[in-house]
């Protein structure tokens, strides 16, 4: 059971903020009955970055047999699931409204509620899933815990003080961590999504090759990762400068850039659980798929750390259900009219949706 005092309940949950299409059917907002995602990423590669207007158009092609397949996969019909969840913010525009309407359709069809959901709570109750895989049961992370959410629009540190109530202590000043990944990978002409092309470069890389800067932003709990994209930028052309046509010496920039990233995000964050009293820490999010950072935060912790499982770092719909599921049972339901909500900062979440 996810916890005791709550009710047992089934949610069909819907993302759609970015380019993935993704759907998931949620039992008691841990076990995971089916978690389907049909991702865009080689549509955008040509891109060099996500284009929404093709992003749009792909969610509304996907979207029905993404969601078929869920509840065929759960083996359920619509008519066995308690509720349905969407991800009502933040992301992009045209890519949210399709999940979202897609959902109220459903909930309005079947007289089901619907709920939405904040992409980032979402990401955050990823930690609660419970993964197919998984011989053991775990036990669900223990208030109040630290949340770094690390993707590709967001680098934020939230101390998660109980279900659904959170307080964000920082987040970016500039890039978001995977952004970042993003832009140097194109930069070293690696691909996108740039994060794993990154971590694949820089597996033979030596990450005390190139000392680039971290941002630490003394007595705040702040990111900023331009600089570093900047500096990144002034030793490609350094070298380039130097002798024209000569190979980058691309895993070495791939792994020091890695490790800047990596070492900030986890002692800003140990230093915070700790100022806060937080005995566990969660790392989700794209950039929480990254090795480098997986060992960096659980090697000598001072308590227990939660990494979702690497399927369910990048965005999917089991996370929506999961958080769906608690809202759901503290009788947060949503009206059929809400809208999409772009720009959706999770500090507005307290502990209910309005
Ligand atoms: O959470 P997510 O799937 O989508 C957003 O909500 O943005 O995160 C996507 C981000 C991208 O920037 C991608 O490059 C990054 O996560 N990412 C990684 C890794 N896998 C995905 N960054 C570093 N290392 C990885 N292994
Ligand atoms: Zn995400």
């Amino acid at each position: 059971m996810a916890d005791k005092k709550l009710p047992s309940a089934r949610i069909l949950a819907i993302e759609t903020s970015c380019d993935e299409t993704a759907a998931a059917v949620i039992q008691d907002g841990r076990y995971i009955l089916s978690n389907v995602v049909s991702t865009q990423a080689e549509l955008h590669a040509k891109y060099g970055g996500v284009f929404p207007e093709v992003a749009s158009r792909e969610h509304i092609k996907t979207i029905y047999t993404v969601v078929q397949e869920a509840l065929q996969q759960a083996h359920l019909e619509l008519s066995d699931v308690d509720a349905i969840a969407a991800t009502r913010g933040p992301g992009l525009p045209g890519s949210l409204v399709v999940g979202l309407n897609m959902a109220k359709g459903l909930a309005l069809g079947a007289g089901k509620p619907l709920i939405g959901v904040n992409h980032m709570e979402g990401h955050i109750y990823s930690a609660w899933l419970h993964p197919l895989e998984a011989e053991e049961e775990k036990e669900p992370p223990q208030f109040p815990v630290l949340a770094l959410l690390v993707s590709g629009g967001h680098t934020e540190l939230v101390l998660v003080k109980d279900h659904l109530t959170y307080e964000r202590l920082g987040s970016t000043l500039d890039d978001a961590a995977g952004e970042a990944f993003d832009k140097v990978a194109r930069l070293l002409e690696l691909g996108y999504p740039g994060g794993p092309a990154i971590q694949k470069a820089g597996l033979e890389g030596d990450p005390e090759a190139f000392k680039f800067p971290r941002a630490w932003l003394d007595d705040t709990w702040n990111f900023s990762f331009s600089g570093l994209k900047t500096a990144v930028l002034h030793v490609v052309r350094n070298l380039q400068s130097k002798k024209k046509n000569a190979e980058l010496p691309v895993a070495n920039l791939a792994a020091s850039f890695q490790e800047a990233v990596v070492e900030v995000l986890v002692t800003k964050t140990r230093y915070a659980a700790q100022e806060f009293g937080a005995k566990e820490i969660i790392v989700a999010g794209g950039v929480s798929a990254n090795r480098a950072l997986r060992q960096a935060i659980t090697k000598g912790a001072a308590g227990r750390v939660h990494l979702p499982a690497i399927y369910l770092c990048t965005d999917n719909a089991a996370m929506i259900g999961a958080a769906g599921y608690l809202r759901y049972s503290q009788g947060l339901v949503d009206d059929l009219d809400i809208d999409a909500l772009p720009t959706w900062p999770i500090s507005e979440l307290g502990s209910s949706n309005n």
